[in-house]
């Protein structure tokens, strides 16, 4: 019986990375951290439930856990590490470290992706635009408070062009 495995290419962050031996059904969360050695996706609850692992695939946010990665195949997609190239914190992730949105972190990279995926697509937010762009990433830890305060800050320092 032939193996159920495929090559594949996937294009994450602007480059193409071939997957090799892999099982097809694999989520491209774990092909993200565990085939592609980009861990900064969180698997936390892997049922769709809890954001963690959100990235950008062709221009929306996406559960990873939820995407079989071979259907991901001519896809774009962005992860945590690729929204800079040169290393520097976004205005998101500034935000939050200045703002106290971090606490045990392991919600943050989820976080950020969909904020800045919001940021991207409006410039402006509402309270219930921010609300509603991240009301499916579970924090266990900041209550949202400082997480909300962290989206405003950025929101300003974009509009202020720093
Ligand atoms: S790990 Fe994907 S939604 Fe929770
Ligand atoms: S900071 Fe701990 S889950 Fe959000």
């Amino acid at each position: 019986m032939m193996p159920n495995t495929e090559i594949y290419n996937l294009k994450v962050n602007g480059k193409n990375h071939e997957v090799r031996d892999a099982w097809v059904g694999e989520s491209l969360l774990y092909v993200l951290r565990e085939r592609l050695g980009l861990p900064g996706s969180k698997g936390a609850c892997e049922q769709g439930e809890c954001g963690s692992c959100t990235v950008i695939m062709d221009g929306q946010a996406v559960c990873s856990c939820l995407v079989m990665a071979a259907t991901a195949i001519d896809a774009e997609i962005k992860t945590i590490e690729g929204l800079t190239t040169d290393g520097a914190l976004t205005e998101v992730q500034d935000a939050f470290i200045t703002e106290g949105g971090v606490q045990c972190g392991f919600c943050t990279p989820g976080l950020v992706v969909a904020i800045e995926h919001l940021l991207d697509n409006n410039q402006s937010p509402s309270e219930i635009e921010i609300k509603e762009a991240i009301s499916g990433n579970i924090c266990r830890c900041t209550g949202y408070g400082r997480i909300f305060e962290a989206v405003q800050t950025a929101v300003a320092t974009r509009r202020a062009g720093k």
